[in-house]
């Protein structure tokens, strides 16, 4: 089905963890692509409502209150509204910002797991867990450290040592300890719910792998490859005292595994929403639409479709565009290591930029591989795209008819080939872009539609009409009807993707619509309309305000650097054994790489009292050139010994640091050759 033969839309954004603020990961990978969507359907006139939410329960949120000294709902009552504003600065429009500790959810994510429970989908199995004592609580296999039995770590995970990579079950783990209170945790028996994703393989593998081959590779990937190892039962509930309980007797202390409700929290973000939630959730003229990052692939894919169709009445995810990660200046965006960029301290940086932010992340979005976010592309992006391609079309056009025709929209005249050609390209570009946007290629569909400003500026630039205003002023009012029709249609094209700059502008065109349609269509301007003067959309971003923000990142960094791992002291030597050493001074005379050798340099070195030839493995650090004058620290009575033929008389002292690089032991400038080092 393409887009136009579904009824309505049903878009959800990964309901991001109440435990910590946002960075441009979370928008590049998910609430970018998604905001896109939900603004372009809008556009279209669809039925379309936008889904998200805190997701507020799991073991993290605990441990974090735990270690704040406060409760799980202070943690997320502070990180809900932190992010929603977030959301709602960049311009992130969903229908609703739900959370799932709220009544409502409880109460659906509880009907839901009763209605599975009825079923009896479920498998009840009682099983040994780890339980820590101290802290009173059973661990969750992060929380369990031990030696690794494969490679002998003695930090591996409860479920994968990050040494070897294999993953682990708590139960093979040597010494095993809670990462909580440090303890050393008992096994417990404890009963628990378990989906039997075993039993749906073969559904899923018909509905993925056969039904969804349109799926991004990157999904459609991973599901094959869970699907190729074979699924298994899946524990869904946990002891744990914040959650959703289980609503079951005798199920005290047993709560909903964070990601069963999670997902539910889609629907009960939507029964708040609408009344009619039900149409969205439950008739199959909708398309329901996934935006996720990678790490969720199976919990949306495998999980909880299985729910949905174990529970019968719902419908399934048409579609899951997952994107990769997006990495930070080459490294791993990291909120324990601070390596991120925050959006709450990007807007204190860059007030009143959201457009750039999200521009940069879409056209540089990680949609088919791990991708990186650099200062520098942002600079690059913000000056020479937005400032120099649509910034500067659009200004030329708004100074232009301000100049010539006092604001108003001048008449066409005379309609030549090429105004005609250009006002048909423009719905050509509109459709290549519609085009990417229904398969999700955000990147794709950015930069077409950035043709259009291109377009713009090659119109004027052939067209010239500063240089045609002396001569065919008649001519000119036809080329600036069209620049404008042009800067109108911009604002539509470009308005899920900048809507902040796009509402400015439409503000200064003083046109208020925002319909997809209307893109293309004659006289979006009328002539004798009249326009507000310009305002800049865009600014350059200068080379300061770029390495302010390298030089914060240099400081996350020095801060996490761990301090250098130094080589273990050798055994005591004594005083006699150290004065048998012969140290002296001396300088190097020559030097030049031995033949046929990476590493190795032969020198001639002046002792004053005579000169020896030592090789020594440094050619990776020096150039024979640079050593020629230089003033070294010799072992002159180590017995000579041979290195690729040469006799070696010596050696030089060097020290080495911990990653390896070399450095002369180098004595006082004015030292004189042959002295003795004591
Ligand atoms: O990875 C995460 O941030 C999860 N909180 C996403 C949950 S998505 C949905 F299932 F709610
Ligand atoms: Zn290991």
């Amino acid at each position: 089905m393409s887009t136009k033969d579904y009824k309505r839309y049903l878009i959800t954004s990964a309901l991001p963890y109440a435990n910590g603020p946002l960075h441009l990961g979370h928008l590049a990978g998910v609430y970018v692509p998604s905001d896109i969507y939900v603004r372009y359907l809008r556009q279209r006139n669809r039925d379309v409502i936008s889904i998200c939410g805190s997701d507020e329960h799991g073991v993290p949120i605990t441990l974090k209150a735990r270690k704040e000294g406060t409760t799980p709902q202070d943690v997320v009552d502070r990180y809900h509204s932190i992010n929603k504003k977030a959301f709602e600065d960049f311009g992130i429009s969903f229908d609703i910002y739900s959370r799932t500790s709220n009544k409502v959810h409880h109460e659906t994510a509880s009907e839901f797991f009763t209605t599975l429970y009825d079923k009896g989908v479920f498998i009840e199995k009682t099983s040994e867990q780890y339980y820590d004592e101290e802290a009173s609580t059973f661990l969750a296999d992060r929380y369990i450290t031990g030696t690794c039995p494969h490679c002998g770590n003695p930090c591996a995970y409860g479920d994968q040592c990050e040494q070897c990579g294999t993953s682990l079950s708590p139960a093979d783990l040597a010494n095993p300890v809670s990462t909580i209170s440090g303890s050393k945790p008992v096994l417990r028996e404890t009963r628990h719910w378990y989906l039997p994703l075993d039993q749906y393989e073969p559904w899923l593998k018909q509905w993925i792998l056969e039904e969804h081959k349109e799926w991004k590779p990157n999904v459609y990937g991973q599901c094959k490859s869970w699907l190729d190892q074979g699924l298994h039962p899946r524990a869904v509930s946990r002891d744990l005292d914040w959650g959703v309980p289980v609503p079951v007797e005798g199920a005290d202390g047993k709560v909903l595994y964070v990601w069963f409700d999670a997902p539910i929290g889609y629907i009960s973000a939507t029964k708040e929403l609408t009344p009619q939630w039900e149409k969205y959730w439950k008739d199959e003229e909708t398309r329901m639409i996934h935006f996720i990052g990678k790490d969720n692939i199976v919990f949306h894919c495998i999980v909880f479709p299985t729910m949905l169709k174990a529970e019968g009445s719902y419908i399934l995810p048409e579609n899951v565009p997952a994107n990769e990660f997006l990495n930070l200046e080459n490294d791993k965006i990291s909120t324990s290591r601070n390596w991120a960029v925050w959006l709450h301290e990007y807007l204190e940086d860059f007030p009143g930029k959201q457009d750039v932010l999200r521009y940069v992340l879409c056209a540089n979005a990680p949609e088919n591989k791990d991708n990186d976010f650099t200062w520098k592309d942002f600079q690059n992006r913000n000056n020479n795209e937005l400032v120099a391609i649509l910034g500067n079309f659009v200004n030329r056009v708004l100074v232009l008819t301000h100049k010539y025709f006092h604001g108003k929209v001048p008449e066409i005249t005379g309609l030549l080939d090429r105004d005609k050609a250009v006002l048909d390209e423009i719905k050509t570009i509109a459709g290549d872009v519609e085009r990417s946007l229904e398969v999700f290629r955000f990147r794709e569909a950015i930069k077409t539609a950035m043709d259009l400003a291109r377009l713009g500026n090659k119109y004027l630039a052939d067209t010239e009409p500063w240089k045609l205003i002396k001569t065919d002023s008649e001519r000119v009012k036809t080329i600036l009807n069209v620049a404008l029709q042009i800067t109108t249609n911009l604002t539509l094209l470009l308005d899920p993707f900048l809507p902040f700059s796009m509402k400015t502008l439409r503000g200064i065109l003083q046109f208020d619509q925002t319909s997809w349609d209307l893109i293309g269509s004659p006289d979006l301007l009328e002539a004798g309309h009249t326009i507000e003067k310009a305002s800049l959309l865009f600014e350059k971003i200068e080379d300061e305000q770029v390495q302010a923000q390298l030089d914060k990142l240099m400081r996350t960094k020095k801060e996490n650097e761990e301090p250098a791992e130094v080589a273990l002291q050798k055994e005591e030597i004594s005083f006699d054994d150290f004065s048998r050493m012969d140290l002296r001074t001396g300088t190097i005379l020559e030097a030049e790489k031995v033949p046929k050798t990476k590493k190795l340099i032969k020198m001639q070195v002046d002792l004053g009292f005579e000169i020896r030839t030592i090789v020594s493995g440094i050619a990776e650090h020096y150039r024979p050139e640079a050593l020629p004058g230089k003033k070294v620290c010799v072992l002159a009575n180590l017995s000579p010994r041979k290195i690729k033929g040469i006799e070696s008389q010596g050696m030089i002292l060097l020290s080495e640091n911990p990653e390896g690089t070399l450095h002369f032991v180098e004595p006082a400038a004015d030292a004189i050759n042959g002295s003795e080092i004591n």
